[in-house]
C-alpha cells in the first residue's frame, strides 16, 4: 500500500497546521493556501518540503552562500496575507517573485482585480513567468526591475505586499499607493525585522500591527546591510555586535571590556520557557540610543566567554566602552520559568546592566500585556515638529517614529 500523501491531502495538512499556529485565521487565506499547488511552484523540493510550514525553499544563493531568493515558508506568506487583506478587484503589488505567494494574491483578488509580481533578478521573474503560466495564473505580470522604484505602470495599488527584508520605505511605494492604500512589509528596525502591516494617512504611513519575520536582505539601490564587529575571534570562538542604521561604536574598548570580567543584574521579572519575549526585545530596541545585538558562537558560549549562543543575537545597550546584555537564569528546577537579566563589562558594567535591567521592568509593567509598538513613516524631510512623540530612527528616505501608546498603569 502507498502510504505517500497526496498533493490534496498535504494541502489539508498544511491548513490544519498553520490554523493551529494562528498564520491562517481567516476561512478566505485557508481556502487559497487550500487550493493552491505548492509543489508546482517549488520544484526544487520534495513535496513534503514543500508543504512544511515552517520552510522556506531556498532557490538562490550569493557566491558567500547567503539566501538571496527563497520561495517564503507558507507560515510567513499566511501571515503576511492575513495582514494585507486582499479583496477581489484590488490592484496588488507584489515585491519579490517566488510565483507561489503571487499566485495565492490572484486567487485573493478574483474577481477583477490585478496582481503585479516585481523582482530585480531576471532569473527569478522567468522562474516565476514560467510556473505562473503553468498553473494557469498567466494573468499576473511578472516584471523585472528595482523594487527602489515600484511598477509604477500599474499604479496605484491598493495594497503593496513587500517579500524581501526592507531596511527603509522608498518614496516610490508611497507614490504608488492609492490614498488609504495598505502596505505589508518585512521593516528591519534597529537590527529587529517585522512584517508591519502600514496603511497610508496622506504624505505618510501608520502602523497597524506586525508580526514576527525574517526575510533574505534587499539588493538593488536600497541595499543597506547591517554590519557586525568582531569582539573576539578564534578559529571556532567568535563574538560580535550586529549594528543597524549606521550605527558606530568603540571597538577597540568594547574588545577590551568584553575581556574584563562581567557584572549581572537581575529585574525579578520571569517569563516562561516557551513565552514569546519578541515585543521585550523590541522595546529595548528602542528605549536605548545605544542598541546592538550580541551574537556568539557555540563554542564562545562553551568557553564562558559570553552566556548567548543566539546567531540572531540579543538585545545589547552600548555606552562608550561599556556593553550589557539580556540573558535568562532558571528560577525552578524544572527549567519552566526565566528570570530576565543582564551581564555587563565595561568600566561602567554595573550601571550598564542595571539600566538594561531597569528597561526589562518598565516593559514588564507598562507594555508587556499591552497592544506593543506603533511606528508612523514620515518623509525624511518631516521637521521633529511634524512627527509624534517617541524614538525617530532616521533612515535614508524616511524618518520612523515608535511608540508606545496603550501604557498599562
Ligand atoms: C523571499 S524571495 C520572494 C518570495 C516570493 N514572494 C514567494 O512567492 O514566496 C525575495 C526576493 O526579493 C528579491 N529582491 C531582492 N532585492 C530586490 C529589489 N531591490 N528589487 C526587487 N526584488 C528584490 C530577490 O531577488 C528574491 O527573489
Amino acid at each position: 500500500m502507498n502510504n505517500t500523501p497526496t498533493p490534496h491531502e498535504l494541502r489539508a495538512g498544511l491548513v490544519k497546521q498553520l490554523r493551529d499556529q494562528n498564520a491562517i485565521r481567516t476561512d478566505r487565506i485557508a481556502d487559497v493556501i487550500g487550493s493552491v499547488p505548492r509543489e508546482v511552484f517549488a520544484p526544487e523540493a520534495s513535496p513534503a518540503d514543500a508543504y512544511d510550514p515552517n520552510r522556506a525553499v531556498v532557490t538562490k544563493r550569493d557566491p558567500h552562500g547567503l539566501a538571496i531568493s527563497s520561495v517564503s515558508a507558507a507560515n510567513i506568506q499566511a501571515v503576511m496575507l492575513e495582514q494585507g487583506d486582499p479583496r477581489p478587484g484590488e490592484t496588488v503589488l507584489e515585491i519579490g517573485s517566488g510565483g507561489m505567494n503571487a499566485a495565492y494574491l490572484a486567487e485573493l483578488v478574483a474577481p477583477g482585480g490585478t496582481v503585479t509580481t516585481l523582482d530585480i533578478d531576471p532569473e527569478v521573474t522567468d522562474r516565476a513567468r514560467r510556473l505562473l503560466a503553468d498553473t494557469g495564473y498567466a494573468g499576473v505580470h511578472v516584471v523585472t526591475a528595482d523594487a527602489e522604484y515600484g511598477a509604477p505602470d500599474r499604479a496605484p495599488y491598493d495594497l503593496i505586499e513587500v517579500t524581501v527584508g526592507a531596511p527603509d520605505i522608498p518614496p516610490a511605494w508611497l507614490d504608488q499607493l492609492a490614498p488609504g492604500g495598505r502596505i505589508v512589509v518585512p521593516l528591519r528596525l534597529r537590527g529587529l525585522m517585522r512584517s508591519f502591516l502600514l496603511v497610508r494617512e496622506g504624505d505618510h504611513l501608520v502602523s497597524h500591527g506586525y508580526e514576527l519575520c525574517g526575510f533574505v536582505p534587499m539588493q538593488g539601490a536600497g541595499e543597506q546591510r547591517e554590519h557586525l564587529v568582531l569582539l573576539h575571534e578564534t578559529p571556532n570562538e567568535e563574538v560580535g555586535l550586529r549594528l543597524d542604521d549606521g550605527d558606530q561604536v568603540d571597538i577597540e574598548a568594547l574588545r577590551g571590556a568584553l575581556a574584563s570580567p562581567r557584572q549581572e543584574a537581575w529585574s525579578g521579572v520571569t517569563v516562561g520557557g516557551e513565552e514569546p519575549t519578541h515585543d521585550l526585545d523590541l522595546w529595548l530596541a528602542t528605549a536605548f540610543d545605544g542598541h546592538a545585538r550580541l551574537t556568539a558562537t557555540v563554542a564562545a558560549r562553551d568557553a564562558g566567554i559570553v552566556a548567548s549562543a543566539s546567531p540572531l543575537g540579543v538585545a545589547t545597550l552600548v555606552v562608550g566602552g561599556t556593553f550589557a546584555y539580556r540573558t535568562v537564569r532558571a528560577v525552578d528546577d524544572s527549567r519552566t520559568r526565566f528570570e530576565l537579566g543582564a551581564y555587563g563589562h565595561g568600566p561602567a558594567a554595573s550601571a550598564a546592566a542595571s539600566k538594561l535591567v531597569d528597561e526589562i521592568r518598565t516593559w514588564d509593567r507598562k507594555h508587556r500585556r499591552g497592544p506593543g509598538a506603533r511606528i508612523e513613516i514620515h518623509p525624511a524631510a518631516t521637521p521633529d515638529s511634524r512627527l509624534p512623540a517617541g524614538r525617530v530612527v532616521d533612515k535614508t528616505h524616511s524618518r520612523i517614529s515608535i511608540s508606545w501608546p496603550g501604557q498599562q498603569p
